[in-house]
């Protein structure tokens, strides 16, 4: 059935392109591209009025589900302007398929994993312009799923709305590829286990706001969540997923729930076995993670995500006490990662595993 579905293109007319802004200055998630993707979803119809279309604005009743129950996921991925000035995209079938593992958990229906990344394709192909060549800059894609009945009832919505937009991007951070400066939770938590963690769901973003403005205000960049029952087990960053290199073990906690199942936290570890790094997935105390920096056996720290890729820490914050890490400079590990990542995601590094696939 979902091999039939027809995907219209509407094309945005020449004189309404909008003006490319400048590769320098790009920032993260501000400029979005010409072009859409949109569909819609009834238990009737299944997903139809499948279109590509120009970036538009959204006219939504005011009591549409999303607004009031969050039933909202979303994916993050990248397209590349790489090797010969080919497109590429990293691993889009697993963002796809991630998204219907949210979708289950949120009642929310599944999209046809084939022909959405065929739209992606076509939709790339028609706004590639957009994707830009300064070296780290990125074509950011944004998969979202919404609930839109405009029902107060709490139930799961009978409609939805599945879009993709994208944005052409630089770092995530403004420290760029530099450390960055993590303030560790032990009052407030993201998540627990038996609820939506390890889904990629709007409300675990919003959860994680006013912790986060403490932090900022303090003058660190993120927070490192620590599990919620406990408080003692480091969780993820809440934008990635988070790595220590302890001794000669590269450490990452595991995937019991409540933690996202990050695409560039599973490469990570597949490269760094394939380099004969032994890497293990237990859950590890930030107290042991204290004890390490203290004794000299913790070598680095840095978060995996797709906006982050890899994201080096310099220091970290914890009751008061503050913990520089490596010297406060990027690590061996994290550079190394991040360079032969970023080689294969655009078209130049060995791809034993063919996580890269070409758009044009
Ligand atoms: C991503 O890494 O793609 C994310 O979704 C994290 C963040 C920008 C919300």
């Amino acid at each position: 059935m979902w091999e039939n579905i027809e995907v219209a293109l509407e094309k945005t007319p020449l004189d309404k392109l909008k003006k490319k802004p400048s590769e320098d200055n790009l920032g993260f998630g501000v400029h979005f591209t010409d072009h859409m993707y949109l569909s819609k979803w009834n238990r009737e119809k299944g997903w139809h009025d499948s279109k590509i279309c120009p970036y538009q604005d959204f006219q939504m009743n005011p009591a549409s589900m999303v607004f009031h129950y969050g039933q909202a996921i979303f994916e993050g991925m990248k397209a590349y302007r790489g090797k010969d000035d080919q497109i590429f995209l990293f691993r889009p079938k697993d963002n796809f398929e991630r998204l219907n593992t949210s979708a289950l958990r949120m009642c929310m229906p599944r999209v046809p994993v084939d022909l959405v990344l065929k739209s992606l394709k076509a939709l790339l192909y028609l706004d590639r312009e957009w994707i830009p060549s300064a070296p780290g800059a990125t074509l950011y894609i944004r998969p979202t799923m919404i609930g839109v009945d405009p029902i107060l009832g709490v139930k799961p919505s009978d409609t939805y709305l599945f879009y993709i937009i994208m944005c052409p991007v630089g770092a995530y951070y403004p420290e760029g590829f530099n450390p960055t400066k993590i303030y560790v939770s032990d009052e407030y938590v993201r998540a627990v286990k038996g609820g939506v963690g390890q889904v990629k769901t709007a409300g675990n973003y919003a959860a994680s706001l006013y912790m986060s403005e403490i932090a900022k205000k303090a003058g660190y960049t993120q927070v490192l969540w620590l599990d919620a029952c406990e408080h003692k087990y480091v969780e993820e960053v809440g934008t990635s997923n988070i790595f220590f290199q302890i001794e000669d073990e590269l450490i990452t906690p595991p995937l019991g729930g409540s933690i996202l199942g990050g695409i560039t936290r599973d490469s990570v570890l597949k490269l760094a076995q394939s380099w004969g790094i032994k890497t293990v997935e237990r859950p590890i105390a930030i107290d042991e993670v204290l004890a390490a920096s203290k004794d000299g056996s913790l070598k680095e720290i840095f978060g995996t995500g797709t906006a982050a890729v890899i994201s080096p820490v310099g220091e970290l914050m914890y009751k008061n006490e503050t913990y520089i890490i490596n010297n406060g400079e990027t690590g061996v590990l994290a550079q190394r990662l991040f360079t032969e990542l970023q080689a294969i995601q655009n078209g130049y590094g060995a791809d034993p595993d063919k996580w890269v696939v070409r758009v044009c």
